[in-house]
C-alpha cells in the first residue's frame, strides 16, 4: 500500500502542526486533521489559528484547502484514511486508580472505538499521543475484538518530539523520529510505509525504527532527561543563592564537558508545560505498578525539586517585599510557559500568581500571546482557588507592559519573552512605588544596569548585591 489519504484524530499543539508540516512536504497526500471540537477546527479554518507556533501560520496557509483540511467529519476521515494518526490528549488522571500519577487513556481508547466503529478497510494506526508503554495493547485489543470482516490493522508507536514555541522547525529539521512496530512481517512493512512518509522530509539515517514498547518507553525517558537536568541546574541555584557562586557560570563550566553539553542548563522559576510533568508522573505510576519502588522515587524526585523552585520563588518574593503583599500592586511579565508560545498549561506563573493572590495581592498581568480570557480561567480555577470571583477583581490584565507595570511595588518576571530584555527600564522606574523592586525568574535583564537605576533585583542562582554592582560600574559612591 502506498500511503494516499491520511486522518489524524486530535487537533491540538501536535496534531496540528505537525500534519500541516506532513501536508506541506508530501503535496501528494491528502491530509485531514480531525477534532471532535467544533470550535477548535473552526478556528484552523479561519485566520486565527487556535494556537500561536512561529512559521505555523504560513505553512496553513500554503498547504489548507488544496492537500491539508480541518474537520469535523470524523466518519469520513477515518473511512477514506489509510494511515490514522491519534494525537488526542493524555492528561493526568484526576479521580480513580492512580489518580494525579497515571496518564489519562480516556480519549486514546475512543479514538481506538471510533476507528474499529468506522473502518471499512485495512488501516495503519499510529499512536503518535505520549502513552504509557503497552498503550498500543490496549489500541490493539480494542481494534481486534472489533474488527469488521476482510479490515485489517497495524499499530506503530512514532511519539512526537517537537517542542512548543519552535515546533515548524523541530518538525522540518528533526533531529530523529523514531518509529516503532510489531515485529511481524506485517508490522515491518507498515513501520517501512511510515518511513515513506518521512522520507519525502527526513534523511533516512534520522529515522530510527525499534519495537513498540522501546519506542514508547523511549518518549516518556527522553523527557524525563530533559526535566532531570532543568530539575539539577535548579537545585544547584539554590546552592549559588546560598553560597555566592553564580548559577550561570557553573551551567557555562559544567555544559563545556562534550559529556554532559551546554543545552537545557537554565536555572529558571521552574519548568512548566503540558509534557514534562505528566509524563514523569506517568513514568513513575508505571514504575509504581512494575514494582520498581526506588525507580519510582528516583523521578519523583524531578517533580518534587520543581514545586520547591517554584515555592523557593515565591516565597522569596513575599519576604524581600516586608514579608507582606496584602493590597499591593505587583506586575507579572509573561504567563505562558515558555516564549513563543500562547500556551498556560502548567505554566510557573500560576503558582506564583495563585500564592500571591492568596496573600491578597492585586496583580496586573501581560503576556504577549495569552488570551486574557485564557489567565482568568488558569486562575479561577478550582484546582488553584475557592474563591474565583475574589481572584477575578484582583486581577487586571494589560495590553503593555508599561501600562502593567505603572505605580507596582514590583515586577515579577515569569516568562523569558524577548521583549522583555529591551523595556525603557529608567522611564519604568520612574513610574514605580519605592523601593521599586524586580523579581527577574529568568535571569534574562542586565541585573547591574537595574541596580544602578535604582531598583532591587533578586534573580534565580546568583546573589546580586547593589554594592558589588555600583563597584563593577567603577563608582565611587554609594547609593
Ligand atoms: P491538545 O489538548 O492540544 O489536543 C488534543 C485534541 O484532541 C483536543 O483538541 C481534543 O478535543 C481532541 N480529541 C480528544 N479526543 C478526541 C477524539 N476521540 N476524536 C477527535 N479529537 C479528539 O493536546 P496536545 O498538546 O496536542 O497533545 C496531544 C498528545 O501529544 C499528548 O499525548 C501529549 O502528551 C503529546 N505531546 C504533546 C507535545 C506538546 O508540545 N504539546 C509534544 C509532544 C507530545
Ligand atoms: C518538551 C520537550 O522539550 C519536547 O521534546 C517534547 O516533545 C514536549 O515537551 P515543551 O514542553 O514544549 O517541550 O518545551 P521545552 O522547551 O522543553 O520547555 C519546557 C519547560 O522547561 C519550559 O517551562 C521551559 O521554560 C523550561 N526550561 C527549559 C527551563 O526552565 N530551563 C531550560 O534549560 C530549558
Amino acid at each position: 500500500m502506498v500511503i494516499q489519504k491520511i486522518c489524524c484524530l486530535g487537533a491540538g499543539y501536535v496534531g496540528g502542526p505537525t500534519c500541516s508540516v506532513i501536508a506541506l512536504k508530501c503535496p501528494n497526500i491528502k491530509v485531514t486533521v480531525c477534532d471532535k471540537s467544533e470550535e477548535r477546527i473552526k478556528q484552523w479554518n479561519s485566520d486565527k489559528l487556535p494556537i500561536y507556533e512561529p512559521g505555523l501560520d504560513d505553512v496553513v496557509r500554503e498547504c489548507r484547502g488544496k492537500n491539508l483540511f480541518f474537520s469535523t467529519n470524523i466518519a469520513e476521515s477515518i473511512r477514506e484514511a489509510d494511515l490514522i494518526f491519534i494525537s488526542v490528549n493524555t492528561p493526568t488522571k484526576t479521580i480513580g486508580n492512580g489518580k494525579g500519577r497515571a496518564a489519562d487513556l480516556k480519549y486514546i481508547e475512543s479514538a481506538a472505538r471510533m476507528i474499529a466503529d468506522l473502518a471499512t478497510s485495512n488501516k495503519i494506526v499510529v499512536e503518535k499521543s505520549t502513552v504509557p508503554v503497552k498503550a498500543a495493547e490496549i489500541i490493539m485489543k480494542i481494534l481486534r475484538a472489533n474488527t469488521k470482516p476482510g479490515v485489517e490493522y497495524q499499530i506503530l508507536s512514532n511519539p512526537e518530539f517537537l517542542a512548543e514555541g519552535t515546533a515548524i522547525v523541530d518538525l522540518v529539521e528533526a533531529e530523529r523520529v523514531l518509529i516503532g512496530g510489531e515485529d511481524t512481517p506485517e508490522g515491518q512493512k507498515a513501520v517501512q510505509e511510515l518511513c515513506w512518509v518521512y522520507e519525502h522530509w527526513i534523511p533516512a539515517k534520522n529515522i530510527l525504527t525499534t519495537n513498540t514498547w522501546s519506542s514508547e518507553l523511549s518518549k516518556l525517558a527522553a523527557n524525563a532527561f530533559l526535566a532531570q537536568r532543568i530539575s539539577s541546574i535548579n537545585s544547584l541555584s539554590a546552592v549559588c543563592e546560598a553560597t555566592g557562586a553564580d548559577v550561570s557560570e557553573v551551567a557555562r563550566a559544567v555544559g563545556r564537558d562534550s559529556r554532559i553539553g551546554p543545552k537545557f542548563l537554565e536555572a529558571s522559576i521552574g519548568f512548566g508545560g503540558s509534557c514534562f510533568q505528566k509524563d514523569i508522573l506517568n513514568l513513575i505510576y508505571l514504575c509504581e505498578c512494575l514494582n520498581l519502588p526506588e525507580v519510582a522515587a528516583y523521578w519523583q524526585q524531578v517533580v518534587s525539586l520543581n514545586d520547591y523552585q517554584k515555592t523557593r520563588f515565591t516565597r522569596k518574593v513575599i519576604e524581600a517585599l516586608f514579608n507582606t503583599v496584602s493590597d499591593k500592586k505587583i506586575a507579572i511579565l509573561g504567563f505562558s510557559f515558555k516564549k513563543n508560545t500562547g500556551d498556560t498549561r502548567e505554566s510557573p506563573a500560576i503558582y506564583v500568581c495563585s500564592t500571591l493572590l492568596d496573600e491578597g495581592a492585586k496583580l496586573h498581568i501581560y503576556d504577549p500571546k495569552v488570551e486574557h480570557d485564557q489567565i482568568y480561567y488558569e486562575l479561577t480555577n478550582p484546582y488553584v482557588t475557592s474563591e474565583p470571583e475574589k481572584v477575578r477583581k484582583n486581577i487586571t490584565i494589560h495590553d503593555s507592559a508599561y501600562s502593567a507595570i505603572s505605580g507596582a511595588h514590583a515586577i515579577i518576571l515569569c516568562t523569558e519573552w524577548d521583549e522583555f530584555r529591551s523595556l525603557d527600564f529608567k522611564k519604568i522606574y520612574n513610574n514605580m512605588m519605592k523601593p521599586a523592586y524586580l523579581f527577574d525568574g529568568r535571569k534574562i535583564l542586565d541585573h547591574d544596569m537595574l541596580i544602578n537605576i535604582g531598583f532591587h533585583v533578586q534573580t534565580i542562582g546568583k546573589r546580586l548585591s547593589r554594592t558589588n554592582s555600583i563597584r563593577a560600574q567603577g563608582s565611587q559612591t554609594m547609593p
